[in-house]
C-alpha cells in the first residue's frame, strides 16, 4: 500500500510507548510540578488521559470495517490529537455521507461543484501520533446522547462543522424535525433520539450593530469618529444568550470576524467598544476588544450553562489564501496538503503572513479560556495542512473561497475530535 505522509514528524506506530518525552502521560505528581509553569499544558495532558481511556473502550465496540480500524489496544499512555500527519490512503471510504446531503450549503458543496480534488479531499486521514482518531459511529452517538441539546455557537465557520454534523447523523436517523431552538439560526431533533442539534450565528459572540455620530456630539464624536460598528463587549448576541440554558452541550468559536479584512474596516467602519453602556476611551484596537468579549462571553456561558452542560471552544479555523488576501485575488489552488515546512512559512507568527490571525486568536483564546472550565478542541494545526481542502473556485463565487471547507471534508474529522471529547467526559462524569 502507498503511504504519503505530511508531517514533520515520523508516523509513530500505533500502540508503542516510544513517543517523543513530552507526548509521555504526566503522572499527577508531575502535572503538579509543571502546573505554575505550563497550566494550559497540564490542562490537555489531564484532558488527553481521558481520550484514551475512552478510545480504548469505543474501539471494541464500533461495528465500522476498514483496513485501517485502530487495534483495540490503544496505548494507555496519553495522546495529544492535534499533533499528528495526514496520510493518504486511495482507499479510505469513510462512512459518514455524501454530496447528497441537502444542508451543505451549495459554495461548500465541492463534489457538485466539480472541483478537481473533492472526492480525494476525505481519502487523506489524520493520524494523531501515538493513538488514533477513528471516525465516529452516528447510531452510536444518537443511542449515547439520546434526550441531548447541542448548540454550536459562532460564524459560518462552525457552521460549516455543524452541517457535517447533521449530514452525518441524517444518513441513519432520517427522521428530523427541523427548527429554530433558543434563538437559532437553525436547528434539527432526531426525533427517534429526541437529539437536537442547533447552530447559533454569532460574528463577534458579543451584540454589534452600525453607529453613526450623533450630531449632539459625544465623546467618540469630539475624537472624530463619524461611522462605525459599536460593540458591547459585555452583552451577548441575542441569537445565543438563550443556548447556555437550553442546550447540554455548547461548542463556540470567533476569530474570523476579527482579523482578517472584514466589514470591520479600521478606517471607514471601526469596531467601537462599549462596555457597560459607555464607549471606552481611549478607544480600543480589535485585539484588546476580542480579550474583553471573550472575558464576558466565558463568564456569561460559565453561569449561564445549565447545570451539569458541557462547553467547549474550538480554536481558530486556518485561512490558506496566497498570492493575496481575499479581496486581493488570493487563492488556495493547491491538491494536496502541505509539507510540514509550508505550514511553518505560511502560519508561523514571525513571518506575518496573510493567514497569520490563525495562531494570533489561538493565543488570545488560550489566555482567556485559562482557569475556566471551557474544554479546548484544539483543530488549528491539523487543519493547516490542508490548503486542499478548501472551496476555492468552486461554487462559482466572485472571490475563491480559502477560508470554508468543502463537505464532506475536514470539519468531518473535527466531529470526530468533539465526539471523541463528549465521550470522554461522558465516561469520566
Ligand atoms: C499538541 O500538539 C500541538 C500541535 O503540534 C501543539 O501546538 C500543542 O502544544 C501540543 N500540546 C501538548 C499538550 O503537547
Ligand atoms: C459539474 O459537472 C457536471 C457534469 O459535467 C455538469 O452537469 C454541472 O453543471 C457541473 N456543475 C457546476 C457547478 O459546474
Ligand atoms: C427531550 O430532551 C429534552 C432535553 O434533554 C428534554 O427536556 C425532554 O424532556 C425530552 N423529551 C422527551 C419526550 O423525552
Ligand atoms: C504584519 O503585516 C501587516 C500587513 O501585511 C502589517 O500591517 C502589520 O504591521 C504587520 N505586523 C507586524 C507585527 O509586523
Amino acid at each position: 500500500m502507498r503511504e504519503k505522509t505530511r508531517s514533520g514528524c515520523q508516523r509513530a506506530p500505533i500502540s508503542t510507548p516510544s513517543l517523543p518525552p513530552h507526548h509521555l502521560m504526566a503522572t499527577k505528581e508531575q502535572q503538579h510540578k509543571k502546573l505554575p509553569l505550563f497550566p494550559l499544558l497540564s490542562l490537555l495532558c489531564f484532558v488527553s488521559v481521558f481520550l484514551a481511556l475512552s478510545l480504548s473502550k469505543r474501539a471494541s465496540i464500533s461495528k465500522e470495517t476498514t483496513r485501517f480500524r485502530p487495534t483495540p489496544t490503544v496505548a494507555s499512555t496519553s495522546c495529544n490529537y492535534s499533533h499528528g500527519s495526514w496520510i493518504y490512503d486511495p482507499n479510505w471510504i469513510p462512512n459518514n455521507y455524501d454530496s447528497s446531503c441537502k444542508e451543505i450549503f451549495k459554495g461548500w458543496n465541492c463534489i457538485s461543484g466539480n472541483k478537481s480534488n473533492a472526492r480525494d479531499i476525505i481519502k487523506w486521514r489524520w493520524q494523531p501520533n501515538g493513538c488514533d482518531l477513528p471516525p465516529f459511529d452516528p447510531v452510536r452517538f444518537l443511542q449515547t446522547f439520546r434526550d441531548t441539546n447541542i448548540g454550536f455557537v459562532g460564524d459560518s465557520l462552525n457552521r460549516n462543522m455543524f452541517v457535517s454534523l447533521f449530514c452525518s447523523l441524517k444518513r441513519v436517523s432520517s427522521d428530523v424535525k427541523k427548527w429554530r431552538p433558543a434563538g437559532a439560526d437553525r436547528g434539527f431533533t432526531f426525533l427517534h433520539y429526541n437529539l437536537t442539534i442547533a447552530y447559533h450565528r454569532t460574528n463577534l459572540l458579543a451584540r454589534y450593530g452600525r453607529w453613526s455620530a450623533n450630531s449632539n456630539g459625544g465623546e467618540l464624536e469630539s475624537l472624530g469618529y463619524k461611522e462605525g460598528y459599536r460593540v458591547d463587549v459585555d452583552i451577548p448576541e441575542g441569537t445565543w444568550a438563550d443556548a447556555p440554558s437550553f442546550h447540554d452541550v455548547l461548542i463556540f468559536n470567533t476569530g474570523h470576524w476579527w482579523w482578517a479584512p472584514s466589514k470591520f474596516d479600521p478606517v471607514k467602519s471601526p469596531m467601537l467598544f462599549f462596555e457597560n453602556n459607555q464607549p471606552l476611551i481611549p478607544p480600543v484596537l480589535p485585539d484588546v476588544g476580542l480579550d474583553k468579549v471573550l472575558k464576558h462571553m466565558i463568564l456569561f456561558a460559565e453561569r449561564r450553562m445549565r447545570p451539569g452542560g458541557i462547553k467547549l471552544f474550538r480554536t481558530q479555523s486556518p485561512r490558506h489564501f496566497e498570492g493575496g488576501d481575499w479581496d486581493q485575488g488570493g487563492s488556495c489552488p493547491r491538491l494536496q496538503p502541505l509539507l510540514p515546512e509550508k505550514v511553518e512559512e505560511l502560519f508561523s507568527l514571525k513571518n506575518n503572513g496573510t493567514n497569520v490571525e490563525s495562531r494570533l486568536v489561538n493565543q488570545h483564546l488560550f489566555k482567556a479560556l485559562k482557569g475556566s472550565t471551557f474544554h479546548i478542541l484544539d483543530i488549528t494545526h491539523m487543519s493547516e495542512f490542508r490548503a486542499d481542502a478548501h472551496p476555492a473556485t468552486a461554487g462559482g463565487k466572485k472571490h475563491d473561497d480559502c477560508m470554508h471547507w468543502c463537505l464532506p471534508g475536514i470539519t468531518d474529522i473535527w466531529n470526530d475530535l468533539f465526539i471523541t471529547h463528549l465521550n470522554s467526559i461522558k465516561a469520566r462524569d
